[in-house]
């Protein structure tokens, strides 16, 4: 069993980096990737409030394709530029939106969902994966979320 308890009081930079440590523990010699990038969801769970969707997406032949994820069902495949993940995938950076009605294009996959933040997952300068949070509040997230998310992207990238 792995306990993991994060401290609703903590400021986010130190919940943020509490979650890295906790991610790479987690994924510490283990190479299967799709149990590493479940766990990794499950983890953002526990140490984000506020939220209604946690995951991944990977780039597959061209394309983002559905990763493990914590939340309600989500659309399967997204083409590069569509969407909130399409353009963190096809611009290659940080994509932090604060009222997702107000983003043209935005694919609705939870109709609670007001803000979201998306991060590409870079290996050797390529995009390989997003790591896609949402939230039902608006403006939930802010660039010490982007850069916690940004960091865990960086820990993680070797194991997914
Ligand atoms: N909202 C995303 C789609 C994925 S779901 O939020 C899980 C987008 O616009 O790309």
């Amino acid at each position: 069993m792995f306990e993991f308890s994060a401290d609703p009081d903590l400021p986010k930079p130190e919940r943020y980096r509490q979650l890295s440590e906790a991610a790479s523990a987690l994924i510490e010699g283990e190479p299967d990737s799709v149990a590493n990038m479940a766990n990794i969801a499950a983890l953002m769970w526990e140490f984000l409030p506020g939220i209604n969707w946690a995951g991944f997406y990977r780039m597959v032949n061209g394309e983002l394709v559905l990763g493990p994820f914590v939340g309600r069902p989500a659309c399967i495949r997204i083409p590069l530029g569509h969407g909130v993940c399409g353009a963190a995938a096809a611009s290659g950076a940080t994509q932090l939106v604060e009222d997702v009605h107000s983003f043209p294009g935005h694919i609705a996959c939870d109709a609670a969902s007001r803000s979201e933040l998306v991060v590409p997952v870079k290996r050797d300068g390529r995009v390989i994966a997003v790591i896609d949070i949402d939230s039902p509040e608006l403006a939930r997230f802010d660039q010490e979320d982007a850069a916690g998310v940004e960091a865990l992207a960086v820990a993680i990238v070797d194991s997914i």
